[in-house]
């Protein structure tokens, strides 16, 4: 299941990011991939520990605390700090699966990646090409949002960003760990969520939406894991 959040950040918090990236220093993205990965990324990204890495984490982490959207499609139990990375022209990465657990700095606990979620910083009409393609069981999916948007997708699914030809494109991305592993429960319970959101504006008075209100709670006590 793909998920396209709109609006995560706003006019505001977007000219932030990017007057603090356009000064940062970046260097070369490998330095956080995995050994199959390594081979085919090519883009650069900030050092995780630097001061705009943390400090444009941070707001990137309070605007999904506020989103109701994407809470209700990844469920999340941890958020991964978010990383940052910049593609130039010619630069691209080629298909690959992101690592399954990842050691969060200043940490004890790895985090298991079950969400994989990418927010555009950079308009699209300020470069070609750069879409991240995402496979499924439905064929490739190519995503290139506006600024300040977000897509989230299993964390198993092959993915790739195709090369830049003009421009740089900026984004956040990061990992979720979520109260539900599994990709299937997590899309029914999303369904359920945006069909009880439905229901509650246009038959409010329903008395069968306590009865299918307590169902998603139910499913979700089931499901969810501590
Ligand atoms: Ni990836």
């Amino acid at each position: 299941m793909l998920v396209h959040v709109p609006g995560v950040l706003d006019a505001e918090q977007l000219r932030h990011c990017r007057t603090m990236l356009a000064s940062a220093e970046w260097e070369d993205g490998r330095a956080t991939a995995g050994v199959q990965s390594a081979k085919v990324k090519r883009n650069l990204q900030l050092p995780p520990a630097s001061l705009p890495a943390r400090e444009l984490g941070s707001v990137v982490l309070g605007a999904l605390e506020k989103n109701p959207l994407f809470i209700s499609a990844v469920l999340p139990q941890r958020v991964y700090p978010p990383l940052f990375n910049r593609y130039d022209a010619t630069m691209s990465f080629g298909s690959h699966v992101d690592n399954a657990i990842r050691a969060i700095p200043g940490s004890p606990n790895p985090l298991r990646t079950d969400v994989s979620a990418t927010l555009f910083l950079s308009e699209p009409d300020t470069y070609d090409g750069g879409e991240l393609v995402i496979e499924d069981t439905y064929g490739q999916h190519a995503v290139k949002l506006a600024a300040g948007d977000l897509i989230v997708y299993p964390a198993g699914s092959l993915h790739h960003v195709r090369p830049v030809t003009r421009g740089e494109r900026l984004a956040s991305f990061f990992w979720v760990q979520s109260l539900v592993r599994d990709p299937g429960q997590r899309a029914m319970l999303f369904d359920l969520d945006m069909a009880l959101v439905q229901l509650n504006k246009d038959a409010k008075q329903h008395p069968a939406l306590v009865m299918l209100t307590g169902l998603y709670h139910n499913l979700l006590r089931t499901w969810a894991t501590p």
